[in-house]
């Protein structure tokens, strides 16, 4: 391929992959399959790391993360960056609503927005492109975080129209992220994060960009800082615009007409706030008249035409009864703090998780405080501080034990750990626990093998390893409480399907340190085999991508113990499949009839429910759209297809049964 010919092909791919993303992120509907996206940007990637001269800013290849920074440069914010006013009840929001409908002539109506917890940010494009991204640092001057801000998916390289402006938002990690993030960082003896925001401020403050693109960190933009050619007369057009242009806005905002309104949308959010997956503090409030906005102006530190209702903060007073200890399956001894139960947002606490030795001293905890607590993110209980006012005497400092509070062995403080780790591996609290993780969803997935019945197992001595698990015997589990003839059949059942798994279940249920489930699969993907990645030298590890110094050093020692062999050798025995089942990262399909097709699935089928049906044609090359057209290739209807299967005839599309389906599948 010749320079010309390789920038026409990039500009396609780049193309392509912009509008992939935008389906994706934007618009939460997504055209092509996640394998069909990396395909694509592998193709790039390939294609530019031939011709790097012809790398541009905005290829969406750039958002991988590039070498770390030594320092963050200092960024002027031309119009500052302020903060809102406060409004803690609606006595204070009837205030605020008196001195904007005061200051201005025609009556002021306004937008509310949901006030994102997280790190506010302002991006730069120029002419289109994402050239710039800062923090807001102290208003005036923030940090250049763009290698970071790259990272984050949802933020266009390229708007969909060449404006040159700055925009406003809030960056910000979802709870099921944080909750992710923070699992791993104590099984792996890492001090968590306090908080969501924490997390996403920690995560952008970070001079190497592959961690923060590790982080899973989204945005949503919120405003304009500078624009100079807009002819947008209100907040909410200018909200539209900027979806428009491919910035991702928050959906829950609303134009209120009167104050009455916004006090409506402030209650209705209160209980509300608990479903989402992001965390908010409160409303901001927001005159909508651009032109009032002016009128209006500002204070020293704040606009006179915006405040932020703040929610009250969810805690509360309660009795420290007791702190246990528990093991988990890498070792780690964490306290928890046992509680009188108490009401905090929405549900009843009685446990709270105190992370380490270190937070009880720092906080000073002892049992029998009278303590203050809430949910860090209102999704983990957490201990705030204790009322020392209510101290009598009697509360008794804690000490972490010596031993393992489960078998004896001594713990030790790991080098640059806060964790305090068995390292015995026999303990039986750590196999119950590992146990707990092969059987577990994204591991070997059994069904009817939840933490009790293992724990039960465990208890009565009928698995201690995980190879005991395919020893099981009938009669045995009969004997057990609680187990009738069907649930032990059903049980049964499941164990033995869980052997026909794909290696990455079984890599990843093993519990090697740092392999975390999407570390499993790309491992299966690059060796195949159990048996290739157990002959595996670190340098082999090492060559993959993403497989990093620590987690190659942590599997290579994995293997090599000779416990571990013999595990493996008996669980072949077993009879458990020891081979990736997905398709290799580098074989694209060649010769699948769905190869390069148009889609739609239609009606109900016997074998399979539509989205099983979606992945197994999207894996196999073909493309799936939700309604019939010229461009579509085949119908693919099942029973009581409508009106697809009428319009898919006049049209003269080919049409397919189920049984033609599954044909097809074959071939
Ligand atoms: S508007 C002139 N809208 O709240 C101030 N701010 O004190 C413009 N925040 O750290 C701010 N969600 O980053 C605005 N929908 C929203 C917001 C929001 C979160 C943050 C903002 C700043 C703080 C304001």
């Amino acid at each position: 391929m010749n320079e010309t010919e390789a920038k026409q092909k990039l500009e396609t791919l780049r193309e392509q992959l912009n509008q992939y993303n935008y389906e994706y992120h934007v618009q939460d509907n997504p055209s092509v399959s996640d394998y069909q996206y990396d395909m694509k940007m592998r193709e790039l990637i390939e294609l530019e790391e031939q011709f790097p001269e012809l790398i541009t800013p905005d290829s969406p290849s750039q958002r991988v993360g590039g070498p770390p920074l030594d320092a963050f440069e200092k960024v002027q914010h031309n119009v500052p960056m302020l903060s809102l006013g406060n409004a803690f009840n609606e006595e204070e929001l009837r205030d605020f609503d008196r001195r904007a409908q005061g200051g201005v002539e025609e009556e002021v109506q306004y937008v509310c927005e949901l006030k994102i917890d997280g790190l506010a940010v302002s991006l730069t494009y120029e002419d289109g492109l994402f050239v710039r991204g800062a923090t807001r640092g102290d208003g005036t001057t923030g940090e250049d975080i763009t290698k970071n801000l790259r990272t984050i998916r949802n933020i266009p390289l390229r708007l969909e129209e060449n404006y040159t402006l700055e925009v406003r938002g809030e960056a910000y990690m979802p709870k099921r992220s944080f909750i992710a993030l923070n699992e791993e960082k104590e099984a792996n003896g890492d001090e968590p994060f306090a908080n969501p925001r924490n997390a996403a401020a920690g995560s952008l403050r970070q001079l190497d960009p592959k961690i923060a693109s590790k982080r899973n960190l989204d945005i949503f933009l919120y405003g304009v800082g500078e624009w100079e050619d807009s002819t947008l007369e209100s907040h909410s057009e200018r909200l539209e615009k900027l979806k428009e242009l491919g910035l991702k806005t928050n959906p829950e905002w609303k134009k209120c007409r009167n104050i009455d309104e916004v006090i409506d949308y402030v209650n209705g959010w209160v209980e509300r706030r608990m479903d989402l997956d992001y965390e908010i503090d409160g409303i901001v409030i927001k005159v909508d008249r651009l032109d009032q906005q002016e009128e209006l102006g500002f204070t020293a530190k704040s606009p006179r035409w915006a405040t932020a209702y703040k929610f009250p903060a969810e805690e509360a007073i309660t009795h420290l009864k007791d702190i246990e200890l528990s093991v988990g399956r890498t070792g780690a001894v964490t306290p928890t703090a046992i509680l009188e139960p108490v009401k905090v947002a929405g549900t009843t606490v009685q446990r709270a998780s105190l992370h380490n030795e270190d937070l009880i001293k720092e906080k000073d905890i002892r049992i029998g405080d009278t303590v203050v607590i809430k949910k860090a993110g209102d999704i983990i209980p957490e201990v705030v501080r204790v009322v020392m006012d209510e101290r009598t005497g009697e509360e008794e400092p804690y000490r972490m034990p010596d031993h393992c509070p489960e078998c004896g062995s001594e713990l030790v403080r790991l080098e640059e750990e806060v964790a305090l780790r068995c390292i015995n591996p026999n303990c039986p609290a750590q196999l119950r626990e590992g146990l707990i993780h092969f059987v577990s969803r994204n591991a070997m997935n059994i069904d009817g093998l939840g933490e009790k019945v293992i724990a039960q197992l465990f208890k009565e001595s009928l698995v201690s390893t995980i190879a005991d698990l395919y020893k099981l015997d009938r009669e045995e589990l009969l004997k057990l409480e609680r187990m009738g003839e069907k649930s032990v059949d059903n049980l049964l059942n499941a164990i033995d399907a869980s052997k026909e798994n794909s290696l990455e279940r079984l890599l990843f249920g093993l519990g090697i340190r740092y392999v975390g489930s999407k570390a499993a699969k790309t491992l299966a993907e690059a060796f195949g085999t159990m048996e290739n990645l157990q002959e595996a030298s670190y340098e082999d590890l090492t060559a993959v991508n993403e497989i990093g110094d620590k987690m190659a050093d942590s599997i290579y020692r994995y293997f090599d113990e000779p416990k571990v062999q013999d595990l493996l050798t008996e669980l072949k025995r077993l009879g458990l499949n020891m081979e990736y089942k997905g398709r290799k990262k580098n074989d694209q399909p060649t010769d699948s009839l769905f190869l390069d097709k148009t889609i739609v699935l239609t009606g109900k089928m016997e074998d399979y429910t539509r989205s099983e049906a979606k992945k197994l044609v999207e894996d196999l090359g073909g493309k799936i759209t939700g309604s019939v057209s010229k461009k579509t290739d085949i119908l693919i209807a099942g029973e009581d297809a409508g009106s697809k299967y009428d319009k898919a005839k006049d049209l003269g599309v080919e049409i397919w049964d189920e049984e033609k389906f599954k044909q097809a599948l074959d071939a």
